[in-house]
């Protein structure tokens, strides 16, 4: 097998990929010594371990913690030891840090700094979307905040404006195409597949448990293609929640303003839908809003391939209709779906996993109700339809009665658990407050405490 090679703060560096699940962090600390990289979490969670990754498609922010070596094949990997120039000269964000007092015991200092020095890279200036996966227990993110502030509009110096490295042979454990990953899969139906690695890295830094064998998708190109079909758009399972997000905004407002809910910038540049659907997680974001929008999932083996509606896939708690050897290619999200509404409950507004997530689309004409496509994470085992209520709301009149007279269908539909995230009680009575709210928001209320004002 060959190497793993990249540009590490601009040199290039070769790495064996024997062990192809040893994260970036372990890596940069035990065998460079590059201690300026934290490790807080360790599960994706707190930015900590941030570093600044660059490839074809742009630079990003992502968690070293939950990115295994191979990933960074070909591309250019800068951490907080190479945020400085050549000549020591500090980095504009380093220097707003100190002035504006953006530091207090540190530990989180180098993640926010590599998170705020990407966003400088990239021209980005929603402070608090870009800072969200970052987590500051003691100084609070005002001056925080405001250092990223004063650097908007000061030019990117040289020595961060990586490029990706020229390549020497392809990734290691990663077919370059979905045809090959199909033969390859096929052959090998017993191997875990990795996208972005936000889910599996879990189950290795956590769970500790041993991928004996492994590939990687990131180096098929086919598969993070988005492309207008007949009646919609395929997205390809490859494509990053961050892409989708870009990509589903003019279409479909309400998406993707779920997807900016879905994690962290670092984890969003990450996770792939593909991951986010065949992980089967029943508190998974995607599988709710794209059920609801009624989308098509393509799934292959080998030179077969079949499509399915979405929901058929989930049969039961991380149970799957996916035979050994396949694997999601793409999903057809349909154009066009207007009365979409999804409403995401968490602790958190940011960096948080659902505790419900309702996704409503009930179709209207001439005040009746045409027909309703209603799906909810975290209400069952699987992304689940509310197939009772949208029974009692199908070929009725639209007014708050029809609403409130369907409102005990969802004690049919669904039994809800109690865990840590939320009661089962409580699970139940928010899910009957989505179908009200969004009620009220078809007549034009406004219910989103982010848009109410004073
Ligand atoms: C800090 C943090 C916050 C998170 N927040 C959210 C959140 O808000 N909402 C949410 O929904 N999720 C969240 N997640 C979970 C995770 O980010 C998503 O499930 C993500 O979409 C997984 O995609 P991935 O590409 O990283 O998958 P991976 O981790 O690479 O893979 C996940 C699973 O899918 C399989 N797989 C991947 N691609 C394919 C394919 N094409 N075909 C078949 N199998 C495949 C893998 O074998 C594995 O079983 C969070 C995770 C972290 C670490
Ligand atoms: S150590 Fe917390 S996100 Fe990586
Ligand atoms: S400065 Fe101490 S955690 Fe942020």
């Amino acid at each position: 097998m060959n190497d793993i090679a990249f540009l590490l703060n601009g040199t290039p560096v070769r790495v064996s990929a024997d062990n192809p699940t040893r994260t970036l962090l372990d890596w940069l600390r035990d065998d460079r010594g590059l201690k300026g990289t934290k490790e807080g979490c360790n599960e994706g969670d707190c930015g900590a371990c941030t570093v600044m990754v660059t490839d074809a498609d742009g630079t990003r922010a992502l968690n070293a913690c939950i990115l295994f070596l191979p990933q960074l094949h070909g591309k250019a990997v800068r951490t907080v030891e190479g945020l400085t120039g050549p000549k020591g000269e500090l980095h504009p964000v380093q220097k707003a840090m100190i002035d504006k007092h953006g530091s207090q015991c540190g530990f989180c200092t180098p993640g926010f700094v590599m998170s705020m020095a990407t966003a400088h890279r990239n021209g980005a200036t929603d402070h608090d979307g870009y800072l969200a996966g970052n987590l500051c227990r003691c100084t609070g993110y005002a001056p925080i905040v405001r250092a990223a502030e004063a650097v908007a509009g000061e030019p990117v110096p040289a020595w961060v404006q990586d490029r990706p490295t020229s390549l020497d042979g392809p990734a290691p454990c990663a077919p370059a195409t979905a045809d090959e990953l199909a033969t390859w899969y096929e052959a090998h139906p017993e191997a875990t597949l990795i996208a972005g690695a936000t889910d599996v890295g879990l189950w290795v830094n956590k769970d500790l448990r041993d991928l004996p064998e492994v590939a990687f998708l990131h180096a098929c190109e086919d598969l993070q293609q988005i492309e207008a079909v007949q009646g919609g758009l395929r997205v390809g399972a490859g494509v990053t929640i961050a892409a989708l997000r870009e990509a589903v905004a003019p279409f479909h407002p309400a998406l993707a303003e779920l997807l900016r809910r879905f994690a962290s910038e670092q984890v969003r540049g990450a996770a792939t839908l593909g991951g986010n659907i065949a992980n089967g997680s029943p508190i998974g974001d995607t599988p709710p809003a794209l059920i609801a929008m009624g989308a098509t999932l393509h799934l292959r083996k080998g030179n077969a391939r079949r499509d399915l509606p979405l929901e058929a896939f989930f049969l039961d708690y991380r149970k799957q209709d996916r035979q050994p050897g396949e694997f999601v290619e793409a999903v057809t999200i349909p154009a066009g779906v207007p009365d979409l509404a999804c409403y995401k409950l968490s602790k958190r507004f940011d960096q948080d996993i659902s505790a419900v997530c309702g996704c409503f689309n009930i179709m209207r004409e001439g005040g009746r109700v045409t027909a309703a496509r209603i799906a909810f994470g975290g209400m069952a085992g699987i992304p689940k339809r509310a197939a009772a209520v949208e029974a009692a709301l199908s070929g009725r009149d639209w007014t708050l009665a029809t609403v409130e007279a369907a409102l005990p269908a969802f004690a049919q539909d669904f039994t809800p658990m109690t865990d840590m995230r939320a009661s089962a009680a409580y699970r139940l009575e928010t899910a009957r407050n989505m179908l009200v709210r969004y009620f009220h928001e078809s007549q034009g209320a406004v219910a989103s405490v982010l848009e109410v004002q004073a």
